[in-house]
Parts: C-alpha cells; structure tokens; sequence
C-alpha cells in the first residue's frame, strides 16, 4: 500500500483529493492545521499528518518521526487574505519549506504533485481571444498568480525531485463555497455581470479534477505542467443559465460596468477585513472575475493521460445544486 501525503485535505479540493486517494487504496495522510476542520476528514482509514508548514525545523522533525511518503500531493494554498503579504508566505514560502524538508531528510517521494492554478498564467489576451498556452509566458496579474508561480519556479530548480505541475481553472462543485455565492444570488433572482455577459471562462468539475491528479501521479511523466480544464470554453452567460434552469428561477439581469465593480470591490476588501475575514470580491479577485479571456489550452491532458472528463458544465452544476439543496443549502 502506498503512503501518500495530502496537504489542505482540510479544504474543498483537499476533501476530494482525500477520498480519491481512499478509493484508490493508498495509505492516506491528511495534512492539517490543529485548526482546521475535520467535516469532511470522518472516513476512519484517514491518518492525520499534523503540521504547521511555517516552520522548516518542525516539519523535518515530523517527517523523521513517520514513515517515508511514497507521494505527495501539495495543495494547500490560500486565495484570498487580508494582509497582502500572506500570498508569498503560504503559498511559496511554505511550499519551498515542505520540499526543502522532504529533501533535506531524505525523504523526497517517487512523486510530488503541486496544485498551482491557471491564474499563476494570468489570463489569455482579450484581443485575438486565443486560448492560454503552455508556451505563453506567464504574467500572472494577481498577488496570488505571482506566489503561486514563484513556488512553481522553485520546485521546477530543485534536483531529484519528480515533480508534476498542476493548474486548474476554476473548479466547482459541492463543499465550494465562492460559485456557491452565485448560486445564491440567482436563487434570489439576482444575476449580474461584470462589463459583459460574453466573458470566455472555462471551469473543470472538483472530481475531474482529482481523478487527473491521481492519473498524473501515478503515470511515469515528471517534470510537466499542465492546465486542467474540462476541454470546453464557456461564457458566463451561459454558467447562469445551467444554474437557473437546475434552480428553476426567473432572475433580473445586470451588467454592471467594470469601474462600478473595480470601487465596489474595493469597499467589500476593506470593510470585511475591518471585520476580520476577507471577502470573496476584492481588488485582488476583481482582477480575475473581470478578465474577459480565461480559456486555457489543456490538450496535454489528453495525449499524455487520455483524459476524458465526466462532467461537463451542465452535468456538473446540476450535481452540484443537487448537493447543495439536500443539504438545504439552496
Ligand atoms: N478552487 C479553485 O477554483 C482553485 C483553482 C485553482 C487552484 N486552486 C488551488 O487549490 C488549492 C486548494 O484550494 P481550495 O479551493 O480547496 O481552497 P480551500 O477550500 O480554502 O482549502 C485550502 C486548504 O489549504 C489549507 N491552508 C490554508 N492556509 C494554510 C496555512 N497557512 N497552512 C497550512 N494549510 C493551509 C486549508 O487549511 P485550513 O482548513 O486549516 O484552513 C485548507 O485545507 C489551493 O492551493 C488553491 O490555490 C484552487
């Protein structure tokens, strides 16, 4: 039985990531915060990995102490904070403290997956419309996009350490809690656009996503990168009709102008971080929700893995809503 490592096992992809794992038979260890929820961790084949990834010392001394992962699959990460200064530290510096500590004990597994994200790209021109590319050079325009790919940049120095890059676009499904605010305002009759109702967006369903994961993990390929989408493009328009025709809604549409929505995103980032939490839009997620182009070019995924996913956009909301009322969500 394989040992495998399963940082922010706690969180929406986390969750998922670990019971992919259970259901193909590896040893699982969940990593987690002493902090963090255990909601979805309840399956009692589960191992806890529990660590702060903020100290480099500690965490060699936890991997002393345990068994040799054989993989390693690196996902926490955060995507919105208050303190701007929070991007660097989680997602590169703690990701540069995780691989320094599996190497520096000897430790370094036969795999390690990283969970980047399509934003570490930054979105695709809005003039020729043409889907991101592997080849394009990265200009990550948030924080975020920045940290993540810094990590990237990190792990892709490193010596012997087998290493596969992954980048989803936006993923949905149950437990996700920012296209949920979506649903609930088109549940309330509320549907709204920033600038136009034509934006190219492009969406990969949670369990798609960890099935390719697993599929890239346990493959012989390393030292690749690879944007995950479901191989479709969409436009925002037609997200929030699947969600009102699975809601059975009639709503008010508005398209709001982006310099409203760029001040409004301002005032939310400041007011709920007054309050302590940061806010879902924020000068920082405006950036990503008003770019008009995030098609990614995710063919690699078919000719190194033959991946076919299950879900398309309309199969997978109306899981997902489907989900979400019987738990009287919706
Ligand atoms: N959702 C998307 O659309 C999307 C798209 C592309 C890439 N990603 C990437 O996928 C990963 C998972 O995202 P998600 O959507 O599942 O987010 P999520 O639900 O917020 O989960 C984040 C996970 O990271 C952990 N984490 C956060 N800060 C941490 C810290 N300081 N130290 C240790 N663990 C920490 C959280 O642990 P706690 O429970 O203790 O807070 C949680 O388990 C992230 O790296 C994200 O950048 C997500």
């Amino acid at each position: 039985m394989k040992k495998i490592l399963i940082t922010g096992a706690s969180g929406f992809i986390g969750s998922f990531l670990t019971e992919e794992a259970l259901k193909r038979k590896y040893e699982v260890y969940a990593g987690v915060r002493s902090t963090s929820s255990r909601k979805y961790l309840s399956d009692t084949r589960i191992k806890f990995f529990e660590t702060e990834l903020s100290d480099k010392e500690v965490l060699k001394q936890k991997l002393r102490e345990s068994e040799k992962f054989d993989c390693v699959i690196h996902n926490a990460g955060i995507t919105k904070t208050c303190k701007k200064e929070e991007f660097d530290t989680v997602n590169f510096q703690y990701t540069k403290n995780l691989c320094d500590a599996l190497a520096e004990t000897n430790t370094p597994p036969e795999k390690f997956i990283y969970i980047s994200s399509l934003d570490a790209y930054g979105p695709g021109n809005e003039k020729t419309m043409q889907p991101i590319k592997i080849t394009d050079k990265p200009t990550p325009v948030t924080l975020y996009g920045k940290s993540k790919l810094k990590a990237e940049n990190y792990i892709k120095k490193l010596q012997n350490f087998p290493h596969i890059i992954i980048r989803p676009t936006g993923v949905y499904g149950p437990r996700e809690k920012d296209y949920y605010l979506a649903y609930k305002s088109i549940k309330n009759g509320l549907e709204t656009y920033i600038g136009t109702k034509k934006q190219i967006v492009s969406f990969i369903y949670v369990k798609d996503l960890v099935r390719l994961i697993f599929d890239a993990l346990e493959s012989d390929i390393s030292g690749k990168s690879y944007f995950v989408s479901d191989l479709r493009k969409y436009t925002t328009e037609e997200f929030n009709k699947i969600v009102k025709k699975e809601l059975k809604v009639k709503t008010l549409q508005i398209v709001f102008p982006k310099k409203f929505v760029k001040i409004l995103a301002y005032i939310s980032g400041k007011i709920s971080c007054i309050l302590g939490k940061p806010a879902t839009l924020n000068p920082e997620k405006f950036k990503i929700i008003s770019a008009a182009n995030w098609q990614c070019d995710s063919s690699d995924l078919v000719k190194d893995f033959s991946f076919k996913p299950e879900y398309d956009l309309e199969k997978g909301i109306k899981e997902t809503i489907s989900l979400y009322k019987k738990n009287n969500l919706l």
